[in-house]
């Protein structure tokens, strides 16, 4: 995101053209599909126990032919969105092979189809996070461990980049505040940092001579942004384990602020004192923040934020939309920012 400068963004610059004719395959071909995941008969279902039984619900040419991880068999047990919650917008959902193959991850490259290409090889099983720093039970968890306590619940959030396109996903996870109420955060602790894996074998950005972050990928929030009820780890989407080039095996969600706060593929978590360091913020002060929360009247440098374009692009043209101060979450999160100036900390 940093990497181009862009002006107005084009419906042809959006998206990749193979992306494009991915994407122009499935709405012919799958539009039946389609359709029925839009109308809600996902979230009016219970969902199924099996890898396979979720795997049925998306397109069959972008769903991974690798073994479903051990962890899909608490899907099982997932309550679906409640409509009309605090927690879930009943905003069309964006198709699944979108949300799958339209993608920001800079580890597996920098284009929008990078990741889907790059990360079919990608382990996240098994997988361990290590909680370090102003806490009570620093160590290194086993996702078993980490996942064990947690019921998984659906949220639909919407998901605003700071490239001004946006999503509806249907994520599956539990509340952040939940897990760090498992480790056990002292007095000290005012701020949560999380990384990103670091392995340049598996993750081809991290070994390109180009690349301008310095790994691993990082990000941070506030404690109360951290433990506010919004925010999630995100374990699935679409009643589907979390693919590679979605952050598996758990990502951080955090609807109100722009996407690059939402880091995916974690694998440590410190509580600290003072404010962390976050990637995009050593890379580029003047452009990104640490706050990063979504806001139509604070602009960056190279793109305006007052409008967004909702994916799909089709070819009938796209959804052009007004930006909403916090993604639409305002009522939910402004009081986390009360007397502060959103212009100054962005
Ligand atoms: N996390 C890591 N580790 N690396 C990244 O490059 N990109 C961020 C965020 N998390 C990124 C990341 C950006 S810029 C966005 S917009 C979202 O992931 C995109 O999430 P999605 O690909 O699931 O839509």
């Amino acid at each position: 995101m940093l990497i181009k400068s862009k002006p107005d963004i084009l419906p042809s610059e959006i998206t990749p053209e193979s992306v494009y004719m991915s994407r122009r395959k499935f709405i012919v071909e799958g539009a039946g599909l389609a359709l029925g995941v839009a109308a809600g008969g996902l979230s009016t279902q219970a969902f199924a126990a099996d890898g396979d039984g979720l795997r049925a619900r998306a397109p069959a040419d972008v769903v991974r032919s690798a073994p479903a991880p051990w962890w899909v068999s608490k899907f099982a047990s997932i309550a679906p969105a409640a409509e009309g919650g605090p927690f879930s917008t009943e905003e069309t959902l964006t198709p699944y092979s979108d949300v799958v193959s339209y993608n920001n991850f800079y580890e597996f490259g920098v284009e929008k189809g990078d990741p889907i290409a790059n990360s079919g090889r990608f382990e996240a099983d098994p997988w361990s996070v290590t909680i370090e720093g102003e806490v009570d039970k620093p160590g290194i968890y086993n996702l078993e461990d980490i996942l064990k306590p947690h019921a998984l619940e659906e949220r639909i959030y919407r998901l605003r980049c700071v490239e001004r396109w946006s999503m509806v996903v249907p994520w599956i996870g539990f509340p952040l505040a939940d897990l760090i109420k498992q480790f056990q955060p002292n007095s000290k602790a005012k701020y949560v940092q999380f990384f990103t894996l670091f392995d340049p074998s598996q993750m081809p950005g991290q070994r390109s001579r180009f690349t301008t972050i310095s790994w691993p990928y990082r990000e941070g929030l506030r404690i109360d942004e951290a433990v506010h009820p919004l925010s999630l780890i995100a374990v699935g989407l679409y009643g589907n384990y979390l693919p590679p080039q979605n952050g598996a095996p758990l990502r951080l969600v955090v609807p109100w602020k722009y996407g690059f706060k939402s880091i995916k593929s974690i694998v440590k978590i410190r509580f600290t004192e003072s404010e962390p360091e976050t990637s995009w913020n050593m890379l580029a002060p003047e452009e990104y923040g640490f706050y990063a929360n979504v806001n139509p009247e604070v602009h960056h440098p190279r793109w305006r934020q007052d409008m967004e374009t909702r994916l799909p692009q089709s070819l009938f043209g796209s959804t052009r939309m007004k930006t909403e101060i916090f993604n639409g979450y305002g009522e939910q999160v402004a009081s986390l920012y009360s007397g502060m100036d959103l212009a100054r900390f962005y």
